[in-house]
């Protein structure tokens, strides 16, 4: 197998990309790592690792950190486009947000920047509940949020690596805009509800005001720029604009995506809520 086979998964150990690459792994395509702990080094903050991580790659899964949205995304994903072009890179899946004005720049760039593409534009993942920022909350038993009772279909990343290794292994994905959620909105307060009576934890939910919120996170020590993407998130992303669900798992898996339901009995099987 030539090194031009090989593909590259950009946050190949976060959420989507670690089981993008583990299903490109099953197929037998050799992979190569792009983060900050691989070798070499991916980093997004500084440029002059990607080419390395790029040259000798056919294709890239492209997941940006931490969130398209941030001041300085779009510049680095344009750049990233145009190295990965100017290198010999003919494919690029890029892992876009639902309700993101920037997010929106970012696909028009990769659309324009003359490898083929297929955008992968999701909603709110389950795998927050247990693999990121609310795993804590769970296990204090108290979230608090500055959320009404707005809902969200929640996709699974396992929808999303799917649909991310067909595109990467198939042709017909080319030039494909996939809106990708769960089957049914469903509000957050729900959501914790279904994994409390799932796992048997009590697990309050508060609504609290923003600047509550913000109080909060600045006495958890959070980083201001972590806590203004969150404000962001829950402040304007979360205002409602996303409740509709949308059929790209249908549409490039032929199939129904997984339901919250389903998730949150698979995660609580494995122990994970339970420390
Ligand atoms: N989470 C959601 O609900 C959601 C929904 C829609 C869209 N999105 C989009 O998905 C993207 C990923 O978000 P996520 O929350 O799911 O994160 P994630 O993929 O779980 O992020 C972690 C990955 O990013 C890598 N990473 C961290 N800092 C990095 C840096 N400076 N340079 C290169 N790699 C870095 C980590 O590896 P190392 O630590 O080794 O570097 C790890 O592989 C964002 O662009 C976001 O806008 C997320």
């Amino acid at each position: 197998m030539s090194d031009s086979d090989v593909t590259l998964v950009v946050g190949g150990t976060g959420k989507t990309g670690r089981r993008v690459v583990e299903r490109l792994q099953r197929l037998g395509v050799p992979i190569r790592l792009g983060s900050r702990s691989a070798k070499p080094a991916f980093d997004w903050e500084r440029p002059e690792t990607w080419v390395p991580c790029l040259e000798g790659t056919r294709q890239a899964y492209v997941t940006y950190y931490p969130d398209v949205s941030v001041p300085g995304a779009l510049d680095a994903l344009q750049s990233f486009f145009a190295r990965a072009v100017d290198v010999g890179v003919r494919r690029l899946v890029f892992l876009s947000g639902r309700g993101e004005v920037e997010a929106l720049h970012a696909e028009q760039a990769l659309k324009a920047c003359g490898a083929d593409w297929t955008i992968l534009r999701c909603s709110f993942f389950c795998q927050n509940f247990s693999e990121s920022f609310f795993l804590d909350p769970i296990l204090a038993g108290e979230v608090a949020l500055p959320l009404g009772p707005v809902a969200e279909p929640f996709v699974d990343a396992d929808d999303i690596a799917d649909v991310a290794v067909a595109a990467l292994t198939d042709d017909r994905h080319s030039g494909q805009l996939y809106e990708l959620t769960g089957p049914r909105a469903l509000t957050f307060a729900a959501a914790f509800e279904e994994i409390a009576r799932v796992t048997g934890r009590d697990i309050q939910y508060l609504t609290i005001t923003p600047d509550a919120y913000r109080a909060a996170l600045v006495e958890a020590h959070v980083p201001d720029d972590v806590i203004d993407l969150m404000l962001y998130l829950f402040g304007t992303v979360m205002d409602g604009r996303n409740q509709q669900t949308a059929d790209g798992v249908q549409r490039a898996l032929g199939r129904q995506p997984r339901d919250f339901k389903e998730y949150v009995q698979g995660v609580a099987a494995t122990g994970v809520w339970r420390s």
